[in-house]
């Protein structure tokens, strides 16, 4: 984030002016979508069928055969007149049945669009790397998935049926005119030409404004993201004020971003409805002189004149239509560039499997460079083993590249040079399945989910009984807390665990990795978290965890250090130094000697 003009602005690197996706694209998306709907559809496609015969014969009844028996004097026709308005009303009847239908099935099929596009969404983020979300805002992949989507929705449930049974209609109609009076069905058309020249001039414009209303409603909802996560932070420093002031910058924004677009179809609909009214004065202009020089009658020209308002009406639908297309096309385009994201780190296509074994996995790093951006390196050619049952600790500076190690072990990146092997197998050549159910981490910062405390720990096994859970959490000391608390472990962990302290939460992320016996533990410790006496007891129960495992332990305290066996102290994304506690402490002068004298010195004064 870059500060400008004391607001934070939120500048996504990957926004763009305009859309991705070219409209073809999307729709063929769209279609592939509403084509497995085929069955409401077929319900649909009849309602319409039937709604254009209504609208051809409709006017037809009342102007040609009613009107024109009344003026061709014909009195006793009049049960004709009476016969054709009863069709008229029965044809008209149906039609708001079917229509009924026609707008329940529509909205079915609608609104199982969005929610499958909605799931294909989510199940998408759950694929994409921590790269992905490194890159893009919580905040503004929740706008994608909720607003975006919602545009759509309004589209395909609302806007599309209205319009497409307006464009049945007049397709319908045009040929029928056409039978009826070819210069008079000239004449309606001649606004036809026009009308396409508007559309043309008006739509990159318009495409534009809502490419822009789109990126703006994202980014208010990134802020109110940001709003809500970090209210703590912004009370204690009073600085509610600004966050406000940040707020109203990007929602006036979003504001303006709306009335342009809506300004620019404002323009356009009103243009539509004087090209209409011309439209129209023409056709009685010259439907008066075709009947006056007894070329037609007078039942055709009110024909062409209801004719044409069918016609007219899904033209300034159109405007209306025009806007929400708008809105559903770019918001799709958002939506597609989340699903189709590449993944950074695809599974393998032809999977190798580990050699079969109980005993728990060899671990290499072979001549490992990575960077987050590949142009700053943050691991530097780094090899080192851990052999079977071995506990390494890594230490060294922050920054030094300790959770980097972690990240690219669970092959959330892949190295831009080297290989990470288990057993020997490259990891870029296993299924997710089969090295990352091996492993168990503790990260960094505690990640719980809402639900009960036992649910959390047992995350996702459900296999695990409750014994065992109770076991675990036990030799943790995690008892303590709990049994304190009204519902015990069955306690509902609030949404970002706010009713839990930070040691608590920890805790329950330890339990939640050893409950399963993974073969090889990582553990990225937390600086702060426990008090001394839960730090003895998690030192005792990791002692206990370690044995027979392979692990890799990220630690900041001595205590912990002294469980490994071996040592590997970090720098700049290099080994420094490394060998056992003895051996590194017995160097003069050495790295590793010198920050335990600076924890022993801050540790007695
Ligand atoms: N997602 C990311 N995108 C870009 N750079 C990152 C990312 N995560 C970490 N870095 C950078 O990589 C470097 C190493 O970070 P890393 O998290 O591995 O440090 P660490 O050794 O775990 O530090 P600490 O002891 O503070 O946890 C840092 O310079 C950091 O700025
Ligand atoms: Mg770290």
């Amino acid at each position: 984030m870059t500060v400008g003009g004391g607001v934070f602005s939120i500048a996504d690197p990957s926004e763009r002016k305009f859309k991705k996706f070219s409209d073809r694209e999307l729709i063929r998306k769209l279609l592939s979508y509403i084509l497995k709907y085929r069955q409401n559809l077929l319900i649909v496609g009849v309602s319409l069928a039937f709604a254009a015969v209504v609208g051809v014969a409709g006017p037809y009844l009342v102007a040609i055969v009613a009107l024109n028996d009344i003026f061709a004097g014909k009195f006793w026709g009049y049960t004709g007149v009476v016969g054709a308005i009863a069709l008229y009303a029965v044809l008209y009847i149906v039609n708001y049945l079917t229509e009924n239908k026609r707008t329940y099935h529509m909205q079915i099929m609608g609104q199982n669009v969005i929610q499958d596009i909605r799931r294909d969404a989510f199940v998408k983020l759950q694929e994409l790397s921590p790269a992905y979300y490194s890159k893009h805002e919580t905040g503004r992949i929740m706008s994608y998935i909720t607003n975006d989507v919602d545009a759509l929705a309004d589209f395909v449930t609302f806007q599309l049926p209205l319009v497409l049974s307006g464009f049945v209609v007049i397709i319908s109609i045009i040929p029928w005119m056409f039978y009826l009076s070819t210069s008079l069905t000239l004449a309606s058309l001649v606004v036809v030409p026009p009308l396409v020249v508007l559309t043309l001039a008006f739509q990159g414009r318009i495409q534009t404004s809502y490419v822009e209303t789109r990126k703006k409603i994202a980014i208010v909802t990134a802020k109110l993201a940001e709003g809500i996560s970090g209210v703590r932070v912004t009370q204690s420093f009073v600085e509610e004020d600004r966050v406000n002031k940040d707020f109203d910058v990007v929602n006036t924004e979003n504001l303006d971003a709306n009335l342009r677009a809506v300004k620019l179809t404002s323009m356009f609909s009103a243009i539509v409805q004087l090209i209409e009214a011309g439209g129209i004065a023409l056709v009685i202009w010259y439907g008066t002189t075709l009947v006056l020089s007894g070329r037609t009658n007078a039942g055709t020209v009110v024909a062409f004149l209801l004719y044409m308002t069918a016609f007219f009406s899904p033209i300034i639908q159109l405007t209306t239509f025009y806007n929400s297309y708008q809105s559903a096309v770019t918001g799709l385009d958002r939506v597609m560039q989340v699903l189709e994201t590449p993944i950074e780190v695809p599974p393998p296509g032809d999977p190798k499997r580990l050699p079969e074994s109980s005993e728990p996995p060899r671990i290499d790093f072979r001549h490992v460079t990575f960077g987050y951006e590949p142009s700053v390196v943050v691991i530097k050619d780094l090899s080192f083993t851990i052999h079977s049952q071995e506990v390494v600790a890594i230490v060294g500076p922050t920054g030094a590249g300790k959770s980097s190690i972690v990240n690219l072990l669970l092959r959330f990146y892949d190295p831009q040079r080297g290989q990470i092997t288990m057993d020997g197998v490259d990891i870029r050549d296993l299924s997710f399945e089969e090295f990352r159910r091996k492993m168990s981490v503790v990260p960094q910062d505690p990640i719980l989910f809402m639900g009960s405390i036992i649910d959390n720990i047992r995350y996702g096994r459900e296999n695990i009984p409750n014994e065992v859970v109770f076991e675990t959490a036990r030799k943790l000391g995690l008892d303590d807390f709990v049994s304190r608390l009204s519902k015990g472990y069955d306690t509902i962990i609030n949404e970002s665990a706010t009713n839990l302290s930070m040691g608590q939460k920890q805790l329950i992320c330890f339990a939640r990795a050893i409950v399963g016996d993974p073969r090889v533990l990582i553990l990225d410790e937390a600086t702060s978290g426990v008090d001394p006496v839960t730090e003895i007891q998690i030192q005792k129960a990791l002692d206990i965890a370690l044995k027979g495992r392979t692990a890799i332990i990220i630690a900041h305290r001595l205590s912990t250090i002294r469980l490994a066996d071996r040592i590997i102290v970090l720098r700049d994304g290099r080994i420094f130094e490394e060998g056992s506690f003895s051996e590194l402490m017995s160097i003069e002068n050495g790295a590793f000697a010198k920050m335990y004298a600076m924890q022993f010195a801050r540790a007695v004064t």
